[in-house]
């Protein structure tokens, strides 16, 4: 068994965007921060030390952490913060997975800036199921404020409105060589991928944007989707890809033509967009043996409401379902549960959540506890949460049909508890409030089987006969369609407490939040193990 160690100090860099410089919160002063390299099988510490002066803590996202849920990250759900001048190690052992992740500060929207890849190699001597390819890169896409992030955030927290879009998209921490603070429009302004024709590359892409879901082309190339969200999938050609926060997208790109530099284009992708955002970050593609180094090519990247192509991507993921990496998705059903997902206005101007934008699961606005939920849990602390989160919507109304007058919501940190191993179905119904949107859905602990989904109202009659329970998609993080649903299946196989919400932080924090208990079980390996000595206290 193989550990291996990391040390990630938190601190303060200066780092030059659009012509501007600012301090931001990084890991060892790298932006984006720096991968995290293992193979399935490997045990993972790394240690963490905080020189900043904010809260910190840090999500492998997408990391099963099966039993050690005191390594998942998220503040207030699985620990306390690492306060300011405290370290913690997180521990954890990569059990059943490989391919691309991502780990990110999670906590208030530190992970503007605190973000890096995870690359999970199969075992040694095991061979992708497809070709070898000739190299692989991370390219990692993020968004870009000029202003200071705490400052955005006040803006979502206390006017309780929509933040600014950010300024700008990243590729590899970058704006690219189209930015509009470009001074010669350069490469040296972004990041190069250096290719030799007849050459194939794997692409580990992926969305750490706080807020956007992103569409993903290079000019002139088709892409070869081969991953998702560390998972195989059946191989399928692609001329663009949709990628939402939390995702990650392994693809082969073959270097077919001769020579050359090719744009490689990152834009936002909105069902219904509230405001206008075209703005796109680029990279290049850099043929060996091509003189100059500045693209040539133009790009046309999908319009931002470009829901068609996003949903043609979408419907052709399917589990690779092969003899060594077989879809098991749950045939039945323990725990059938409805999850409205909505975001609004409510105009009761004496409510507590009167006249601004709120956001709930089943009508319940998640209110952060200020003790950790997984040791509330642990040591039976009484008082932190309840176990009585409504499995389906107490407030009724037709998700497609006019806005209700109310939204109704009501405060609270209440949990749904699942028995070990018993099988659950989750129906997330988008209830489009004031606008639709499209929500990715990202929950920790497990990856789920994204069994079906469609427009409108679910059909509790209907739709579960369509539901492709032989390859579906399995991944952590799903976007839930405008207006429309998403069911997904997973096993309660893993002990502890999980949390489940939107990954645009802005929805996290408006309360578009909610958290599984799972209990114990009875054999060996089906307990939640005892919390670190090291783990931070509130
Ligand atoms: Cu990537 Cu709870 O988040």
């Amino acid at each position: 068994c193989i550990v291996r160690h990391y040390k990630f100090n938190v601190v303060m860099k200066n780092t030059t965007r659009l012509c501007a410089t600012k301090p931001i919160v990084t890991i060892n002063g790298k932006f984006p921060g720096p991968t995290l390299y293992a193979r399935e099988g490997d045990t993972v510490l790394v240690k963490v030390v905080n020189h900043v002066k904010y809260n910190v803590s840090i999500h492998w996202h997408g990391i099963r952490q099966l039993q050690t849920g005191w390594a998942d990250g998220p503040a207030y759900i699985t620990q306390c913060p690492i306060q300011p001048g405290q370290n913690y190690i997180y521990n954890f052992t990569i059990t059943g997975q490989r391919g691309t992740l991502l780990w990110h500060a999670h906590i208030l929207w530190l992970r503007a800036t605190v973000y890096g890849a995870i690359v999970v190699l199969p075992k040694r001597g095991v061979p992708y199921p497809f070709p070898k390819p000739h190299k692989e890169v991370v390219m990692i896409l993020g968004e870009w404020w000029k202003s200071d992030v705490e400052a955005v955030i006040n803006e979502a927290t206390k006017s309780g409105f929509a933040p600014n879009v950010s300024d700008a998209h990243t590729i590899n921490g970058y704006p690219g060589p189209l930015s509009s603070c470009s001074s010669k429009s350069s490469s040296k302004d972004g990041y190069t991928l250096k290719v030799k024709a007849g050459k194939t590359y794997m692409l580990r892409i992926i969305n750490a944007a706080l807020n956007e879901e992103l569409f993903f082309k290079i000019a002139k190339h088709r892409l070869t989707v081969v991953e998702v969200d560390a998972t195989y999938v059946k191989p399928f050609k692609t001329n663009t890809i949709v990628i939402s926060p939390g995702q990650t997208t392994n693809v082969l790109l073959t270097a077919d033509r001769t020579l050359g530099n090719y744009l490689v284009s990152v834009s936002p992708f909105m069902d219904s967009p509230i405001a206008v955002d075209n703005i796109t970050a680029t990279a290049t593609v850099h043929y060996s043996g091509t003189l100059t180094t500045s693209p040539t090519t133009l790009i046309t990247h999908p319009p931002q409401n470009a829901t068609p192509v996003a949903t043609n991507f979408t419907d052709a993921l399917r589990s690779l379902n092969s003899k060594l990496y077989p879809a098991n998705v749950p045939l039945t059903v323990d725990h059938s549960l409805l999850f409205t997902v909505s975001l609004g206005i409510n105009p009761c101007l004496t409510c507590p959540n009167g006249n601004k934008v709120v956001a709930d699961i089943n009508n319940v606005s998640f209110v952060m506890p200020t003790t950790a939920l997984l040791q509330a849990h642990f040591f039976n602390i009484s008082g932190v949460f309840t176990d009585d989160f409504p499995g389906n919507p107490p407030v009724a109304f037709n998700y497609t049909g006019a806005p209700p007058t109310s939204l109704q919501t009501t405060n609270g940190t209440r949990l749904y508890r699942l028995s070990y191993n018993s099988t659950v179905q989750v129906v997330l119904q988008d209830t489009g409030i004031i606008a639709p949107e499209n929500h990715p859905i990202h929950l920790h602990g497990f990856n789920f089987f994204v069994v079906g989904t469609g427009l409108g109202n679910y059909n509790p009659k209907k739709d579960p006969k369509k539901f492709n329970l032989v390859d579906p998609v399995e991944r952590n993080t799903v976007g839930v369609p405008t207006g429309g649903w998403t069911a997904i299946r997973f096993r309660a196989d893993n002990p502890g407490v999980w949390f489940m919400h939107c990954h645009l932080e802005v929805h996290t924090t408006w309360g578009l939040k909610m958290a599984f208990v799972v209990d114990n079980g009875k054999g060996p390996n089906e307990s939640l193990l005892p919390p670190p000595r090291d783990l931070p206290t509130c």
